[in-house]
């Protein structure tokens, strides 16, 4: 699957004393998809957003919002993170030892189900649930924090995933999240990504989130 090529811009790196302003600045500016990066202090040492958070997202914006659950236990949150108005929930393979119940549960609460995977993590674990998915995440960081390095020895994995949803579940697509900038993008675009989060690259680009934008989406083909 080439393109069509979108970005998800992660609030993480927002200035949450005007969280709604910087959202609808993104938007404004063309951002395709909300990225909202949900850590429980167990999984990643952090703790971020909750279900409020991402109401309140709703409440503001159209975007779809994209919610990637850095969590132990995920599976008691499903419901309440649909109802908060998620369009997408993406869990961590690491996470889910019920793993297809966890993407057919997914499904059921009404969201497009996502599964990720760490950079340590081998594509064979996914190979089973391919089938159940929507998009594949695949963690060009370790998770828990924005404005890390990104690591290139994930795109191998990048485009074995995409080789195996193209034979299981050709219309699901591959994110990418961290260290996402206009020199690491073109890369992982070869490598097979669609879907494009980005935190620092945006909401603390020196020259604006607008600017932010207009930079990584320079980076895309012209017919995309
Ligand atoms: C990392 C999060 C990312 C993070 C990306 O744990 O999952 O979504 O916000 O930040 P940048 O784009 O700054 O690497
Ligand atoms: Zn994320």
């Amino acid at each position: 699957m080439p393109g069509p090529y979108l970005i998800s811009t992660s609030i993480l790196s927002a200035d949450f004393s005007r969280l709604g302003e910087q959202i609808g600045e993104a938007e404004a500016a063309g951002a395709d998809w909300i990225h909202v990066d949900v850590m429980d202090g167990h999984f990643v040492p952090n703790l971020t957003m909750g279900p409020f958070i991402v109401e309140a997202c709703r409440s503001i914006t159209t975007l779809p919002l994209d919610v990637h659950l850095m969590v132990e236990k995920p599976d008691h949150l499903l419901e309440l993170f649909a109802k908060a108005g998620a369009t997408r929930l993406s869990v961590q393979v690491e996470a889910c030892p019920n793993l297809h119940r966890t993407l057919q549960n997914i499904r059921e609460v009404g969201c497009h189900a996502g599964v990720v995977l760490n950079p340590g993590s081998p594509a064979v674990w996914v190979e089973p649930v391919l089938h159940l998915v929507d998009l594949v995440l695949v963690m060009s960081v370790n998770p828990g924090a924005s404005g890390q390095t990104f690591l290139p020895e994930v795109l191998p994995k990048v485009t074995e995933v995409r080789r195996m949803l193209d034979r299981i579940n050709p219309q699901a697509m591959i994110e990418i999240d961290g260290g996402i900038t206009p020199s690491t993008l073109p890369a992982a675009l070869k490598a097979g990504v669609q879907v494009f989060v980005t935190a620092s690259a945006v909401f603390k680009n020196p020259a604006g989130i607008a600017a932010g934008l207009r930079t990584l989406r320079a980076c895309f083909p012209k017919d995309s």
